[in-house]
């Protein structure tokens, strides 16, 4: 620890993709501390620890866990791993070694100093607002001990992060943050507080970095994104449709993608953004939740089913090749077996080419959590089985229809196999190749040449280097 030029990083970071665009800026701001990240890469985790890790974690002289507090248990679960970490902390301590313990993320902002009390090993508590702070929270924590910091700051963290130092080929860009919008199951609007927008002078500049150092896809986060309403560089307010179409005049980038909205913020130009702008990757992830009227309102989602079935209608209009993929949960409280069946009959309309679904979890401190009418755990597991199987085979069936097709593939991974490299379709499909050519952070054309529920196989077309 004492040389300053090489201290080891790990950051293990849970739940969205907000979480893996903060344990990147977090790393940003370290680097100049000397900090470098012995984690492979910085990607979302399950909860399970894995051999790795523990090999990771004895060799750290600082661990992060950037968690996520969505859904069940998560901070029991951070506990059990803080608990594994101690262990690595002592074993280095026995060694003279030091290890900085940081909880980020929302855990950390929901628990607070409860953090302390049930793991008094841990040193920094930070929240997903202030994490900006962390270089001088490191230096006070060796002066003074322990710190929390979970403050919504007035001047933005955006502003006080370093610059972009270096960008994967698909990178993710946070645009807006936090949420107004209150649905009765959600935490977020509660940890990551009121919804902001970033001026869009600022998101411009940092897509330009991360294109300068090897992004071709950039996917634009926020927890509400289409709500975007950001400060435009001509004094009005921009909408996200407006700020896709200034994005996409970047030279160098291929694909823009945003993640996650609302059917409430829909607005005009993003219908117009998907209908004119290639760049823009034909692929929607638009949660609903649920397909019945009386949950959607219990859920306070300010939204009816029609409503959002009408938007999916106008996006196939304006381009027929347009694929969905969305959220569900099912088992809300006062959820009957017939509201259940109004949104399998949703998915059956829609087909989804992918989606998320998840047994409802009461979170503390939300108005669902209070609800009397709670679903009964094995009817919620029942419903979810179902609704898994439903959308698996929607999932096979268009991975399926994709067969004997020629898309352009990103590749921006090694396969298991020797010679294999793993890319993603415009419809993020994962797609595996084997071929001995450098096509590795390419986009490339592939015949996608047979299909199973989670991934295809492709092979490359002739001249692959000219599409490039
Ligand atoms: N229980 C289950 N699922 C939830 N989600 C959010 N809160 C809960 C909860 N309390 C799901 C929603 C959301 C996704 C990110 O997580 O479907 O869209
Ligand atoms: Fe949570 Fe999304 Fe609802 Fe906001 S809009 S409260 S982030 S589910």
């Amino acid at each position: 620890m004492e040389n300053a030029l090489s201290k080891k990083l790990y950051i293990k970071t849970y739940g969205c993709q907000m979480n893996v665009y903060d344990s990147g800026r977090m790393l940003d701001s370290l680097k100049p501390l000397g900090f470098e990240l012995i984690t492979p890469a910085i990607q979302a985790c399950e909860q399970d620890e894995t051999e790795q890790d523990k090999y990771l974690f004895s060799d750290a002289d600082m661990v992060i866990l950037n968690t996520c507090h969505i859904r069940e248990k998560a901070s029991e679960k951070v506990y059990a791993e803080l608990g594994r970490i101690r262990m690595a902390k002592e074993a280095r301590a026995k060694l003279g070694h030091e290890m900085i313990i940081a909880v980020a993320g929302c855990v950390g902002q929901a628990e607070g100093e409860e953090i302390f009390r049930r793991a008094p090993f841990v040193d920094i508590v930070v929240g997903p607002q202030s994490y900006q702070n962390l270089p001088k929270m490191i230096g006070e924590v060796r002066r003074k001990g322990k710190l929390v910091d979970l403050e919504f700051p007035e001047m933005s963290k955006f502003d006080a992060l370093p610059d972009i130092s270096e960008s994967p080929i698909s990178a993710f860009l946070s645009i807006q943050e936090g949420c107004d919008k209150f649905c009765t199951f959600c935490v977020v609007p509660y940890t990551r507080g009121a919804e902001y927008s970033r001026p869009v002078s600022d998101i411009y500049r940092e897509a330009l970095a991360y294109v300068a150092h090897g992004a071709k896809e950039i996917t634009l986060l926020g927890q509400n994104v289409n709500a975007f309403h950001g400060e435009g560089p001509d004094g009005t307010i921009w909408d996200l449709g407006v700020l896709i179409r200034h994005i996409a005049k970047i030279e160098g980038l291929e694909r823009i993608r945003y993640s996650t909205s609302h059917p409430r913020d829909m607005h005009d130009s993003l219908f117009a953004a998907h209908a004119e702008i290639d760049k823009l990757m034909p692929f929607v992830h638009l949660p609903v939740q649920s397909g019945s009227d009386t949950i959607l309102k219990a859920m306070n989602r300010q939204h009816t089913a029609e409503f959002f079935l009408k938007h999916i209608e106008r996006l196939r209009k304006d381009n027929p090749d347009i694929q969905f993929s969305s959220d569900f949960i099912v088992g809300f409280p006062g959820e009957t077996e017939a509201h259940f069946e109004e949104t399998m009959e949703l998915i059956k309309t829609v087909g989804f080419a992918q989606a998320y679904s998840f047994k409802y979890s009461q979170r503390p401190g939300t108005p669902g959590a209070e609800m009397e009418n709670q679903v009964p755990e094995d009817v919620k597991s029942n419903r979810l089985e179902r609704m898994q199987q439903l959308l698996r085979q929607q999932q096979l069936a268009f991975n399926q229809a994709s067969v004997g097709k020629t898309m352009p593939v990103l590749f921006f991974k090694k396969g298991k196999h020797p010679g294999q490299v793993i890319g993603k379709t415009p419809y993020l499909q994962s797609v595996h190749v084997k071929t001995d050519k450098e096509i590795m952070n390419r986009i490339c054309e592939v015949e996608l040449v047979s299909a199973g529920a989670n991934s295809l196989e492709g092979k490359l077309v002739e001249n692959i280097f000219t599409q490039i």
